[in-house]
């Protein structure tokens, strides 16, 4: 299906000041996992939890970038990236959550912003990326309104310690993601199967990116503050039945985009109660000024994308949902993962999200993008995806959305969640026996592309 061409020097030019980066996460890379003074997270708790992870693989060690970071911002700026985004583990940080604050914690993001901005790479932080401490999961986790007090709280001591120098600051990633697996059917940490009941990990962390909004800003009155969302256009099968197939459809984006979108740039929640999916307010969840919060102005989004999601009417509408996920019925391409390759639908859900909010959306930075591959250093495949998203988004910046840049996912393999380790999506290939990084021919056309687009 690739038919564009992926010569750094032939591709389509982005606009001048766009940023060009890498994404990594704290529980993903870090290691380390209760060296100074580390509180546990939930993922530590979770990873212990026989069958929760393939092969019972953990975040222990990772790719021990706590210990060598520099030899991974060495390769960062052997890459010629603009920027950044990592994420700050909140137990390294505030070991129980909150209260007393761990000083070695803060050294750490400390040394590494030092690093970064002498490699001339912009720091941007992501406050939440799902390891949060196990203390606060104890006391009901995002499932508590508390939870979203803490995470401003915890949001204010972080940028006191790193605001004069870092600027951009992502606040979660995915809350969708994180309600849905963690919270909705268990997969993730930690692991609670609530299915409909786990709307509260919504609004709580919406919340929660409201308040620490207004911290950051507090703290950091030149910040620009911006969420990554994992949004997926859905899409219908091509046999889709007009009526049912075309409201699951509406139902599942509700749930999946609408939840996450709508209240920070229309300051409403879609309507669920459509979809028989929750009463108005949510059980009571939903308080009064809440939205006022959530909806305060963002400098950015934050759109993390890896394939549409096809959907149905429900083949048993009593089980619970008003929709089937389903598979597409094109012979897509598929990554390691086996996930779909639909370079188009980032181009169409960037438009989309264009058409839905109008002057309400702020600038977009793509701060997730990219797969999963085989081991080994000639990943043609990779380069091949790489290329044609990022066409993708040279696509949608021709037809009128305003986006500023684009972080790969990821820099290193790493510890990928409930897969463990068998799902590599570095542009650098880590040995995790010896710890040896080793750059993949994607690393070179990465970063002759982002040469080319400077020059
Ligand atoms: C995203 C996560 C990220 C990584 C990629 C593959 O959903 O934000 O941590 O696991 O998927």
């Amino acid at each position: 299906m690739t038919t564009r061409s992926t010569d750094a020097t032939r591709f389509p030019r982005l606009p001048a000041g766009f940023t060009w980066g890498a994404s990594t996460a704290a529980y993903q890379i870090e290691g380390a996992a209760d060296e100074d003074g580390k509180g546990a997270s939930v993922w530590d708790t979770f990873v212990r939890r026989p069958g929760a992870v393939r092969d019972g693989h953990t975040g222990d060690i990772a790719c021990d970038h706590h210990h060598r970071f520099a030899e991974d911002v060495a390769l960062m700026r052997r890459l010629g990236l603009d920027a950044y985004r990592f994420s700050i583990s909140w137990p390294r940080v505030l070991p129980t959550g909150a209260g007393k604050v761990e000083p070695r914690g803060l050294d750490f993001y400390d040394r590494l912003v030092d690093a970064l901005l002498d490699a001339g790479i912009e720091p941007t932080p992501t406050l939440f990326h799902w390891d949060l401490p196990q203390a606060l999961e104890d006391e009901g986790g995002w499932l508590s309104r508390g939870t979203a007090h803490r995470f401003a709280e915890y949001a204010a001591v972080v940028a006191e310690r790193l605001g004069d120098r870092v600027k951009r600051w992502i606040t979660l990633n995915e809350p969708f993601v994180h309600m849905s697996f963690g919270y909705a059917f268990g997969v993730h940490a930690p692991g609670r199967a609530l299915m409909l009941d786990a709307l509260p990990v919504a609004h709580h962390q919406l919340l929660g990116h409201g308040l620490a909004t207004a911290a950051l800003r507090a703290a950091v009155p030149d910040a620009r503050i911006l969420i990554a969302n994992n949004c997926t256009p859905v899409r219908l099968r091509p046999d889709a039945r007009q009526d049912e197939d075309v409201a699951a459809a509406s139902a599942y984006d509700a749930l999946h985009n609408g939840i996450f979108n709508d209240p920070l740039f229309t300051g409403s929640y879609p309507d669920l109660t459509a979809y028989g999916m929750a009463d108005r307010s949510w059980g009571g969840v939903v308080r009064d000024g809440d939205l006022a919060t959530i909806s305060a102005p963002l400098d950015g989004l934050g759109v993390n994308y890896y394939n549409p999601t096809w959907v149905t009417a429900p083949a048993d509408p009593a089980a619970g949902l008003p929709f089937d996920l389903a598979e597409p019925t094109e012979p897509y391409e598929r990554t390691a993962f086996d996930w779909p390759v639909v370079p188009d639908g980032l181009t169409e859900l960037l438009t989309g999200l264009k058409d839905r909010y109008g002057e309400a959306l702020p600038p977009v930075w793509i701060t997730e993008n990219g797969c999963s591959q085989p081991a080994g250093l000639h990943d043609r495949a990779r380069i091949d995806y790489l290329a044609e998203h990022i066409s993708a988004v040279a696509d949608a910046v021709s037809l009128g959305v305003d986006v500023r840049g684009y972080f790969t996912w990821s820099l290193l393999d790493n510890f990928e969640w409930a897969e463990g380790y068998h799902q590599r999506f570095g542009l650098v290939e880590v040995d995790f026996a010896t710890q040896r990084r080793t750059p993949r021919a994607s690393f070179a056309w990465y970063r002759d592309l982002i040469a080319s687009q400077r020059s």
